[in-house]
């Protein structure tokens, strides 16, 4: 197999006791922070803003992929990126203007990445695709951690693939929402390249050792 990226999504951390999360993530076998912004508007819930993660990232130098569940995100482009974001998601689902977001995106010196909803087809991204560093498919509805993985996405991770290898593109892919022990595997040998991991990791008992777990699980 090869190295998969394991993202703890911090959305499921104690934020009573936040710092002691973002400190095990940072001593943990993770290789980045997944942040989700939900606005209340795209998705029916509201997570946390710029303060929490300007927080975040004060307290770790490793990679924050942020996920922007909200509409319109082409006016926070910039604020993600002094806050500094190294990844910015946007789902295809709340831009109209798309090729236009990516750019915009990686003028500001961010990875650019595209969230597809599960009923959202990976064919739409054909015309798109090698401007994306990173496809973000959702296994769940976006909106809650804690939801169950939709089956469907080990064919639609291989047909990404297929789309991504025939376009001779570089981008990565992310599967988001429901991941654990029982698919990650099967998600990797359909093409996954990060595993996002919310209620898995923080329900556990002991969450640095399921991120050591899951990262073995899926690499080599
Ligand atoms: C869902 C979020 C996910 C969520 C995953 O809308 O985008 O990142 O935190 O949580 P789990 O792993 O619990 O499904
Ligand atoms: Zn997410």
């Amino acid at each position: 197999m090869k190295n998969t990226l394991i993202a703890p999504s911090v959305l499921a951390a104690d934020f009573a006791n936040l710092q002691r999360d973002i400190e095990m993530i940072n001593n943990s076998d993770a290789d980045w922070f997944h942040i989700d912004i939900m606005d209340g508007v795209f998705v029916p819930n509201i997570s946390f803003g710029m303060p929490v993660l300007e927080a975040i990232t004060r307290h770790t130098t490793k990679t924050i992929d942020v996920h922007l569940m909200i509409v319109d995100p082409d006016r926070y482009i910039k604020t993600f990126a002094d806050l500094g974001a190294n990844i910015l998601c946007v789902h295809y689902e709340a831009c109209t203007h798309l090729h236009r977001t990516l750019q915009a995106i990686k003028n500001e010196g961010m990875k650019a990445g595209v969230a597809l909803n599960p009923h959202t087809s990976v064919d739409l991204l054909e015309d798109v695709i090698n401007d994306i560093d990173l496809v973000c498919v959702m296994s769940v509805n976006p909106g809650f951690g804690g939801q169950s993985f939709i089956e469907n996405t080990y064919d639609k991770v291989k047909k990404l693939k297929a789309l991504i290898d025939r376009k001779g593109a570089s981008t990565i892919i992310e599967i988001d929402g429901g991941v654990t022990n029982k698919n990650a595997k099967q998600l990797v040998e359909a093409g996954a390249d990060v595993l996002v991991a919310g209620s898995y990791v923080f329900k556990s008992d002991n969450p640095a050792n399921t991120i050591a777990d899951l990262k073995k699980l899926t690499s080599n």
